[in-house]
């Protein structure tokens, strides 16, 4: 039967969900060029999670130094440990400096050097002279409130430019025709329980990371991929899914972010025995090596009896040693938050930290223009007609296996500002908008109703409880085969707990019970995903470090996962990486040579 709820109908050009930094460019560059376009968003613009983002954001300005966007290309397929797709790799690091100087011309404030140039610090796995050379600074800083700054300028430059926003209106589904193509979305306003029909020429997926499918994250409570969950429900696929980032410095305890950035600073990592056990896994980068090999290197440490507190099992970071106006400068936020969450004065003591869930490289497979694909084996690369994705939500794929720090907000406005031009190309703006079926509208509104009155006997809390503890366990920085098998015999159970939930809020206004329920519908085929594609996956690659297939094996496994993923059954297939860069070596491109695999070490 089919459930009987009001809407309201909205026609626009564009419509991109989500506001963080992906969402937000990506909005400015289509209102730039006068496509009418909506921005719907579950929290208000300035609180997305782009909000956290420390550290900066990395392009070859080489304003501290010499640097290039060659070089910068090289860093990021080495990061990806040769899984990223690399006409994207080429794409990010060429348009880095340019989206930058976009950022600063927009209004950011960043950090300045003495000659009044943007500030750059060093970050894990950025180098120079294609890893041979010293440690470069390359990530733009706006102190350690770097996302902050970028968030509340593009959200004024967005409304400058016309673009309308939709503020706590919550995503149900994607609506899309028969032929297959993306139509608009359906949403749920949140403060007076209307809905709201958004038909569109594009639809745009900007929805951020599914962070919250682990017990401890870095990430935002509202980072549940949302995205994910609808392409999932459409039939679509997620792609890479077991690639989930630790980064090395989460507060012990509370998991708040301590940025890379202050590692750039100078700060090191020791041991229970002071020891500054960088130095040993990684000799020549030591603690600026990625935060892939960091957070294993941490967890070694950990795992050997060298971890620090009573209980041994974490570590510290020390950043006594640098000059108090340093710290003032240029990390005033980590300062704050180590006094607040660790208790921890920074100009006097370490701060004890342990790896923690950061970022998901894995996600809705997109081209380097932000379109989404629906991969076959005929077509690798075929194009969903009206739907693109960008920023932590999508995968494009420039992070590969691992991602370096401050490649994500480049990322965002990389491929957000790649989406709009794209737009501008393919979207008609003389065109009548299609209307999304009717059909769709009414089967997004039976799941709606569906877990709106939900009478089974799992609280919906405790189910996502279940799913963390069990992604926290199972999909972690080190994994064995029986840990993953367990992992996918545990959730694949969880998942079917899904039709037994219990909801018992059943009001449409400010509904915390329902939308928490709606985002678990979408948490839970991310994390289904992701640990079915780390069972699969039999070899180490980034941060997918397999203990039983300790080495990368580039003969079988250079290749992308794709899952369908239904209800509580994936289906898996693959991808070819692509091996073309953009440009030749004649052309001024890289040389293939340069970036042909080889062993990562640092
Ligand atoms: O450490 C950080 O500031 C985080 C940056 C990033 O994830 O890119």
């Amino acid at each position: 039967m089919t459930a009987a709820y009001e809407y309201e109908t909205h026609d626009y050009d564009v419509v991109v969900v989500g506001a963080g930094g992906a969402g937000l460019r990506a909005t400015l560059g289509m209102a730039e060029q006068g496509l009418r376009t909506a921005c719907v968003t579950k929290v208000f613009p300035t609180r997305s999670h782009t909000v956290a983002a420390q550290g900066g954001i990395a392009a070859s300005l080489s304003n501290m130094g010499p640097d290039n966007w060659q070089w910068h290309m090289y860093d990021t397929v080495k990061g990806s440990d040769w899984l990223g797709d690399t006409d994207a790799m080429e794409y990010l690091a060429r348009e880095a400096p340019k989206a930058v100087y976009e950022l600063e011309h927009y209004g950011v404030p960043f950090s300045r050097t003495e000659e009044g140039k943007i500030y750059q610090r060093p970050f894990g796995g950025h180098t120079t002279e294609f890893g041979e050379g010293p440690a470069v600074q390359r990530t733009c800083a706006a102190a350690d409130r770097t996302g902050h700054a970028i968030l509340h300028t593009l959200y004024g430059q967005s409304l400058k430019n016309n673009a309308e926003f939709y503020i706590e209106y919550f995503a149900i589904d994607l609506l899309m025709s028969e032929d297959g193509q993306c139509q608009g979305v359906l949403c749920w306003k949140l403060d007076d329980g209307t809905f709201h029909v958004f038909n569109a020429k594009m639809t745009v997926l900007a929805t951020g990371g599914y962070g919250r499918a682990y017990f401890s994250a870095t990430s935002a409570h509202t980072c549940t991929g949302d995205g994910g969950g609808m392409v999932a429900r459409a039939g679509l696929a997620l792609q890479d899914m077991e690639f989930v980032q630790f980064h090395p410095t989460g507060i012990y305890g509370s998991g708040c972010l301590i940025t890379e950035g202050a590692r750039g600073e100078g700060g090191f990592l020791t041991n229970s025995e002071g020891e500054r056990f960088m130095e040993r896994y990684a000799p020549q980068y030591k603690d600026l090596a990625p935060r892939d090999y960091v957070s294993r290197s941490m967890t070694m440490e950990i795992r050997e009896g060298r971890g620090v507190g009573e209980e041994g099992d974490h570590i510290h970071l020390n950043l006594s040693h640098l000059p108090a106006e340093a710290l003032a400068e240029r990390l005033p936020g980590i300062s704050e938050s180590a006094r607040i969450f660790a208790g921890v004065d920074v100009t006097k003591e370490p701060i004890p930290v342990l790896p923690t869930v950061h970022y998901n490289m894995g996600g809705i497979p997109t081209n380097y223009w932000g379109e989404v694909l629906n991969p076959t084996a005929e077509d690798p690369n075929a194009i969903v007609p009206g739907l693109m994705a960008a920023g932590e939500a999508g995968c494009a794929s420039v992070h590969g296996a691992n991602r370096l720090g401050s490649n994500s907000l480049i990322d965002l406005v990389v491929f957000g500002r790649a989406a709009s031009i794209k737009a501008g190309q393919v979207v008609d703006k003389d065109a009548a908008v299609p209307q999304a079926p009717v059909s769709e509208i009414e089967k997004a509104f039976d799941r709606f109703d569906a877990r709106r009155n939900a009478k089974g006997t799992v609280p919906t809390a405790e189910l996502r409880l279940e799913m963390q503890k069990t992604m926290q366990a199972d999909a972690a920085v080190f994994r064995t085969a029986k840990t993953m098998a367990e992992g996918v015999e545990k959730m694949t159970a969880i998942a079917g707990k899904m039709d037994d939930l219990s909801v018992s809020d059943r009001s449409l206004v400010w509904n915390s019970d329902l939308m928490e329920t709606l985002e678990l519908d979408n948490l839970m085929p991310n994390a289904l995903a992701t640990i079915v594609g780390a069972e699969s996956r039999k070899e180490s690659r980034g941060a997918h470090a397999h203990e039983d297939y300790s080495t990368r094996d580039d003969e079988n496994w250079r290749v992308h996962t794709i899952s369908r993923v239904d209800g509580d059954k994936v289906d898996l297939s693959f991808r070819p990486v692509v091996l073309d860069p953009l440009t030749t070596e004649d052309e001024g491109g890289i040389s293939l040579k340069k970036i042909a695999p080889k062993a990562r070490t640092f």
